[in-house]
């Protein structure tokens, strides 16, 4: 597997965010002071990887927006000497963003399948903008890796517990052919707690090759009515191996305000100009949970 472009879904509603999500994109929420969709870039680029493709739909403008110049804004902040937008100067440099639009919302794979024009015969990374990572490796390099040396499609799980499992695509794995990577011999998605075949989750990052889209292509809509990626998935993994790879570190499902907290706390934690305030209020806090 050679990965050299990366598909972002950034398409959904984000009806777990009404009312913050009405006339804003979901990926456009901020943790700390970046859009989540930034760190995704980031992530995408800390790969290696120049060419990004973001899927998105109506109302997703502020996307496109993020990922280009802003000159007057530029030349006000020049003026003041302000270092604040050269982040994403420096990302602009690196990555080119192209974007596609998902016309109607028919799922995870409907919209994965509007990548394939532009990544034609390759392999490629997707990212789903909802899950978040803190790791000494990047979570999508983790993955690349295990592809490159297995020469196989890689999808990235985690050990759910029993209650949250129907939230996720779930894997049945074999043999554990490396430490924390598994061949995974079956796959479905959102299954009830007592029918699923692990509690191994799937968990927003897939190393992909491009005979995924025939595959898209034969799948009916599944779990919820939409085309599922893991349905796709399954059909590939009876096919040829395909592993699933435990991440090493911490991720946050931004998907829902409990897990956007706790990714907003986690990362100011992170930060040096932000660590010892924030360190200060969680105790304050701590102190006066309990208290009458
Ligand atoms: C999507 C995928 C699912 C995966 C989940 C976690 O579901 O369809 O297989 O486990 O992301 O990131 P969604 O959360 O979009 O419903």
């Amino acid at each position: 597997m050679r990965v050299q472009k990366a598909v972002v879904p950034a398409a959904g509603l984000g009806t777990r965010f009404l009312p913050a999500t009405k006339a804003q994109p979901k990926e456009m929420l901020p943790v700390v002071d970046r859009p989540a969709i930034h760190y995704i870039a980031e992530e995408v680029d800390a790969c290696g990887i120049r060419d990004l493709l973001i899927v998105t739909g109506r109302g997703k403008r502020a996307i496109e927006d993020h990922f280009d110049r802003a000159i007057e804004l530029e030349q006000l902040l020049r003026k003041t000497g302000n270092p604040r937008l050269r982040e994403v100067q420096r990302l602009l440099d690196r990555l080119q963003v192209f974007y596609v639009r998902q016309g109607v919302p028919r799922g995870l794979g409907h919209a994965i399948a509007c990548a394939e024009r532009h990544i034609d015969q390759e392999d490629f990374a997707v990212l789903l903008p909802d899950d978040l990572y803190l790791s000494p490796e990047p979570a999508l390099a983790q993955l690349i890796s295990v592809a490159e040396q297995l020469d196989a499609p890689v999808v990235a799980v985690v050990p759910v517990p029993a209650a949250d499992i129907s939230r996720y695509g779930v894997v049945a794995v074999g043999e554990e052919v490396r430490a924390g990577v598994f061949r995974v011999l079956d796959m479905v998605e959102k299954p009830r707690a007592e029918e699923a075949p692990s509690h191994l989750g799937v968990v927003g990052r897939y190393v992909l090759p491009p005979e995924i889209f025939a595959h898209l292509r034969r799948t009916k809509p599944g779990a919820g009515g939409e085309i599922q990626l893991t349905d796709a998935l399954r059909a590939l993994c009876h096919s040829r191996p395909v592993y699933a790879v435990t991440l090493v570190g911490e991720r946050y499902d931004i998907g829902e305000p409990l897990g956007l907290l706790r990714a907003q706390i986690s990362f100011a934690l992170q930060r040096p100009d932000l660590r010892q305030g924030v360190e200060d209020f969680l105790a304050e806090v701590a102190k006066s949970i309990g208290r009458p």
